[in-house]
């Protein structure tokens, strides 16, 4: 089938780029020109462990194409992926605008069979809106809604074996157009939802929701491990091997971020106040991560001593998690303005985030290299779960720093271990060594 994909961000990128490995006849298509012709020589503009060798092969399977801008090339298209961003307003609401701007672009090329597939997040009754939005262009195509569930950096094995396929619409013809799309993926036995557009659009929103309240709930048990003597990591196991609630999701950590998670449960709590339909639960989710900031500032400070100013502190880890380049709405960018205002000298390592951060911030000494980063250091501060800050080698670490502290965000390393290697270890929700 010949689909296009608008916009070519991580959503857009992987999905594209599997689309078309699943037997499709895929066109990319971006107003970005710099990211269309590093796209055309073959280099991937995000980092998504395998994406560049599929994106090679469908490329050279001439299944794959990349244009920059809007063309009649849009009119062979069956079907056409909006996957453009959906980002907050000043206000909190939802910014539309690059979706509608999507559609008023397309209008002038689709043929009347083409459907309009709505990826991006989008909150209820947007795929409704989108619907009276071309017809009254005059156009008459079907507008169908199929929400995505990539993780950042297990996108590819998240296409490919997703957990369920979602799909909103309003008619027959419209659900058996996607399940001829998804059909390699169904026949694996992958359930697939048909339900309306509402319905669908609110999935991805309540799942989302759902997964950040078991990070909140259990960030907020470990403050309270924390005061009473109590195991986090072997209280999060003994729960999660309760069927109904399950292992995924119980780690503890700095706090969530990510492009999705801190945006759509702000998009939702935004749409319950217009409706006027209460979500308790969900605002305090939301205050419950945004207090998490604030909880493990006061942790790094009662453990480094109260004036930090002048100490050497090395970061570990940018990116809002381990496996992916990302930087949006990390709580590590949080925290380097918080301990910057009490200038603290920081050094930053992340195996993967640097080359992002300065869009982030400005002038932070980044350096390549673990064992740079710690050298001197009044205190090491883990911030996300890489593997290589797991493996880290504590007895030369010992060696190099200048005051053996580690302040363990992510409870990747082993308290015991770390107290015999000689470090004054703090982790989330244990005992302190
Ligand atoms: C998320 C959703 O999982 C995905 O379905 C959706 O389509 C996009 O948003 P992603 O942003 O890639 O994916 O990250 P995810 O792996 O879900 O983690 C989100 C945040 O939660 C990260 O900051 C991560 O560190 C944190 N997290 C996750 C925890 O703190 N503890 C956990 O146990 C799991």
């Amino acid at each position: 089938m010949k689909i296009s994909f608008i916009g070519t961000g991580h959503v857009g990128l992987v999905s594209g780029v599997m689309m078309s490995y699943i037997g499709h006849e895929v066109t990319c298509i971006d107003i970005d020109e710099f990211k269309i012709n590093q796209l055309r020589q073959g280099t991937t503009t995000i980092f998504e462990s395998g994406l560049n060798q599929y994106m090679d092969l469908c490329y050279r399977n001439n299944q794959l194409k990349f244009i920059h801008g809007y063309d009649r090339s849009i009119q062979d298209a069956e079907c056409i992926f909006i996957t453009v961003g959906t980002p907050t307003k000043k206000n909190g609401d939802q910014d539309l605008s690059e979706v509608f701007a999507c559609c008023t672009k397309v209008a002038p090329y689709i043929s009347n069979k083409c459907a309009i597939v709505i990826k991006s997040t989008v909150l209820p009754g947007t795929c409704l809106k989108i619907s009276q939005f071309i017809k009254n262009k005059g156009l008459i195509n079907s507008v169908i809604s199929n929400p995505e569930f990539l993780r950042e950096g297990q996108a590819i094995q998240d296409f490919l074996n997703p957990d369920r396929i979602v799909i909103g619409a309003q008619n027959a013809e419209d659900f058996r157009l996607m399940r001829q799309i998804y059909e390699p993926i169904i026949s694996q036995g992958i359930t697939c939802i048909e339900t309306n557009l509402n319905t669908s659009e609110l999935i991805k929103y309540v799942s989302n929701t759902f997964l950040a309240n078991k990070i909140a709930l259990m960030n907020e048990m470990a403050n309270l491990c924390e005061i009473i003597d109590a195991d986090i990591t072997k209280l999060s196991y003994a729960v999660g091997l309760d069927k109904r609630i399950g292992h995924e999701f119980l780690n503890v950590g700095p706090g969530f971020g990510g492009s999705c998670f801190p945006k759509d449960l702000l998009a939702l709590q935004q749409l319950s106040r217009h409706l006027d339909s209460r979500c308790l639960i969900l605002d305090s989710v939301i205050k419950s991560n945004k207090y998490r900031s604030q909880y493990i500032f006061n942790k790094i400070m009662d453990a480094i001593g109260l004036d930090i100013s002048k100490k050497n502190i090395a970061i570990l880890g940018l990116t809002y998690k381990a496996g992916t380049d990302d930087l949006r709405n990390s709580p590590t960018i949080a925290l380097i303005h918080k301990l910057r205002a009490q200038n603290a000298n920081i050094v930053a390592y992340d195996p993967q985030g640097i080359r992002n951060i300065e869009n982030y911030l400005e002038d932070l000494y980044c350096v390549n290299n673990l064992y740079q980063a710690i050298e001197y250091s009044d205190a090491i501060i883990i911030m996300t779960e890489w593997l290589e800050f797991k493996n880290i080698d504590l007895i030369k670490a010992k060696k190099i720093v200048k005051q053996p502290v580690i302040i363990d965000l992510r409870n990747v390393i082993d308290n015991t271990y770390a107290t015999y290697c000689g470090f004054k270890y703090y982790s989330i929700g244990q005992k302190d060594e």
